[in-house]
């Protein structure tokens, strides 16, 4: 019989005793000395909450605007590629437990379940309401490029999160040595060939997934090809993988509909800040042009509120839904989002915030931690 799990590492300690030691790897690591992974974790603890009291909290109202769609929580999941090895229903668990939760998922380029299988689970299963973004993964074939788009709009999917920190996967050293690639029943979903669906094939003596990466993904993307995604679809287009004010603006001039401050789940480059620490920065550059969101180190309902405080309008998790897939499947990414939900929802009473709306920069200050 499984210990009960109060929160989100209980899910982590469990996944890592039923999942193969090459797929717990890939999902856990970050790159080279995993300076930024600890960080990521770390910077919500150098923020404290400053509450308010007596304002009444019987009921509090967590719901949220997101990309058009109104959505029962501020906390949606990220792209995680490969979901089918945690467990054989992969995407389509996820894509259900959003819905059931009623929030967003952002569908990896590199599912193990198509495009349309994890629409038709999002929009088919019972629940009170969810919606799918594609998270895009710019090939040097833009032809395969665009079809990955239309396909998005095709089956119903509202936004395209469009990658901009992978012209080269970063080094995840224990990736190389176990020379990481797809279990042999698994493939990249969305694509036909052996070679892009990760399947078969010869990928040396390092990381599989970073000799894939040099062979299709594109290094040479620049801010014309954002020019492009906005002329080539209808959809909102969001940038994943921005640090800096700089980059926020020049996005923002560029047309672009968010912006997602990310650090790949600290797994591209090595020793950039946690995100919380250019959260505002970012937000700044943006002037209130564009909605601005975060990823990296989401492991407590506290940890979402500090992030709202410093003004993202929604945040993502990634690994946390992994682990919740690993240990239950549907029932347990659905456990893991229910249980951030609580924990905001609590954090939020507790706080005196009875809407997102009274949310602001003076419930959070930061202080120099010394020790944990
Ligand atoms: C990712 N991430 C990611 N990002 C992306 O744009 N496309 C992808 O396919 C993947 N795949 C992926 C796999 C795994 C195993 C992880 C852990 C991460 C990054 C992801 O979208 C997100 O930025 C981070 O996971 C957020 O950090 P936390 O919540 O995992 O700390």
């Amino acid at each position: 019989m499984s210990e009960k799990r109060v929160c989100v590492s209980d899910f982590e300690v469990e996944a890592r005793k039923v999942l193969p030691k090459a797929v717990y790897d890939y999902y856990s690591s970050g790159a080279e000395e995993q300076v930024t992974l600890a960080d990521n974790v770390a910077a919500f603890k150098r923020w404290r909450l400053i509450p308010r009291v007596l304002r009444d909290v019987s009921s509090v109202d967590l719901s949220v605007s997101v990309l058009g769609r109104k959505l029962n929580m501020p906390l949606c999941v990220a792209a995680t590629a490969m979901q089918r090895m945690a467990h054989p229903d992969g995407e389509t668990a996820t894509a259900r437990a959003c819905r059931a939760v009623g929030t967003g998922m952002m569908l990896s380029s590199w599912a193990t379940s198509t495009i349309e299988e994890v629409t038709s689970a999002m929009t088919s299963s019972p629940g009170v309401g969810g919606v799918l973004w594609l998270q895009l993964y710019i090939y040097k074939d833009r032809a395969l490029t665009l079809s990955l788009i239309r396909r998005a709009e095709e089956a119903g999917c509202e936004a395209i999160f469009v990658t901009v920190d992978t012209p080269y996967l970063g080094r995840r050293l224990e990736d190389m040595r176990n020379c990481f690639k797809l279990p042999s029943h698994l493939r990249l979903a969305n694509f036909s060939t052996d070679s892009l669906a990760f399947s078969e094939g010869d990928y040396g003596s390092d990381s599989g997934l970073a000799v894939y990466v040099g062979k299709a993904i594109d290094p040479a993307l620049c801010w014309d090809d954002i020019t492009w995604l906005k002329k080539i679809t209808h959809l909102p287009v969001i940038v994943k993988g921005v640090l800096t004010g700089e980059d926020a603006a020049r996005a923002v001039d560029y047309g672009v509909d968010g912006i997602l401050v990310s650090n790949h789940g600290a797994r591209q480059l090595d020793g950039v800040p946690a995100t919380l620490d250019v959260l505002e920065e970012v937000v700044e550059a943006t002037k209130g042009r564009c909605d601005v969101y975060l990823d990296g180190g989401v492991r407590r309902g506290t940890d979402v509120l500090k992030a709202l405080a410093l003004g993202a309008k929604a945040v993502f998790i990634g690994r946390p839904v992994l682990w919740g897939l690993a240990c239950q499947g549907e029932q347990g990414v659905l456990a893991v989002l229910q249980l951030l939900k609580d924990e905001l929802k609590l954090a939020m009473a507790l706080a005196g915030c009875r809407s997102l709306s009274e949310v602001s920069r003076s419930l959070v200050r930061r202080v120099e931690v010394t020790s944990r």
